[in-house]
């Protein structure tokens, strides 16, 4: 097949973006599609007619994941001009022209179905989820609405009107987090009074959507479901503080385990939550939930991840390989269920 891995873009997570397209990239190659990586914003300056064709490595540009959230201004200046389209030249031709797009986006306009939204328009297909559920479970708010009213415990909240607002938590540690964020980035975990206000005011910084959430103490655990079925559970253990960017990333600072160490029953309700989770925001083909089990055994869900990261050492990996599935076999998977979604609906 003809397929265009579609990565970076702007979002905070661009960088791990990057990394996914490239490694989704060669799988592709290996398995023998005729694969184009593309940077969705800045696109392909040559000839775009045959471009699948060519014989270029075009996992060559992509730069690695630093500790940081990258410089996306910088990556703005690299498109020179006053840029008001998203889609980085050449993008929507080449779409056009592939028979599936492999969504290797992470976070922002990728994740929140605004891109899906567009294909959709112009006739081009992709993997993952549409529009709708893509915008349902970017915003943790709107996620958690429609959590509550399938019965998926997730942990309690509240919204802030502005930086300014006066409503403080009944107790700490809480949990302040941008409503539109992904890759930690934007969450706090705060112990008193003095982080809650330098918290709130850094949160507003990149999101004006912003919420307080109940702080979980426990285990922290992630479930995908493909195609309607749970897959083996990662156990989550960063060495020192919570799940954030750097303890995402940098290799060897987290503890992953797979399958988790639970019982049977265990297992059983994180996937059953997990799948509760995945339909109550109409979900279809993939997505990966994130749990935190306190020392009841009771589990709540955080989100679900609509694009979740896919290099070779994210989450999802490591799970399909738990089940027999390897990298290659996983990226295949997606592309098969995604072009399902197409026919069912043809
Ligand atoms: N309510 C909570 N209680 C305890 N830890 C939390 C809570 N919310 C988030 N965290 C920690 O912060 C991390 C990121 O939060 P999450 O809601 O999954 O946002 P993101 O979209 O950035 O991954 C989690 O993986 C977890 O380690
Ligand atoms: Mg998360």
């Amino acid at each position: 097949m003809k397929i265009v891995v579609l990565a970076g873009g702007l979002s905070t997570e661009r960088d791990v973006s990057l990394v996914t397209g490239r490694c989704v990239y060669k799988a592709l190659k290996d398995i023998g599609h005729k694969a184009v990586l593309l940077d969705v914003f800045l696109g392909y300056e040559g000839d775009a007619d045959n471009v699948f064709d060519l014989d270029t490595d075009w996992s060559e540009k992509v730069a690695p994941v630093s500790e940081t959230a990258p410089d996306l201004d910088a990556v703005r200046a690299m498109r020179g001009q006053a840029i008001k389209e998203f889609f980085g030249p050449n993008v929507i031709k080449i779409c056009q022209a592939a028979d599936i797009v492999f969504m290797a986006l992470h976070g922002d306009v990728g994740e929140n179905g605004k891109i899906q939204s567009a294909f959709d328009l112009l006739g081009i297909k992709y993997t993952g989820t549409d529009a709708y559920s893509s915008a349902l479970a970017m915003n943790k708010s709107t996620s958690k609405m429609a959590f509550k009213q399938y019965g998926v415990s997730t942990p309690d909240c509240y919204m802030l009107k502005s930086a300014d607002d006066d409503h403080k938590p009944a107790s700490y540690p809480c949990v302040v987090k941008i409503c539109n964020g992904g890759s930690s980035v934007g969450v706090y975990i705060v112990n008193n009074e003095n982080e809650y206000n330098s918290a709130v005011s850094d949160a507003f910084s990149y999101d004006s959507k912003v919420m307080v959430e109940q702080y979980i103490k426990g285990r922290e655990f992630t479930c995908c479901v493909i195609d309607g079925q749970a897959l083996p559970i990662v156990e989550i253990e960063p060495k020192s503080g919570f799940y954030d960017y750097k303890n995402k990333y940098q290799a060897g600072s987290t503890i992953e385990t797979c399958p988790a160490k639970l019982d049977a029953d265990q297992t059983a309700k994180i996937q059953a939550e997990a799948i509760k989770a995945f339909n109550a925001l109409e979900i279809q083909t993939y997505a990966r939930m994130d749990f935190i089990m306190d020392d009841k055994g009771e589990v709540f869900c955080l989100e679900a991840n609509t694009l979740p990261g896919m290099t070779p050492t994210s989450l999802i990996p490591q799970e399909a390989a738990a089940m027999g599935k390897s990298y290659n076999e996983l990226c295949e998977w997606i592309i098969e269920i995604s072009m399902k979604k197409w026919t069912d609906n043809a």
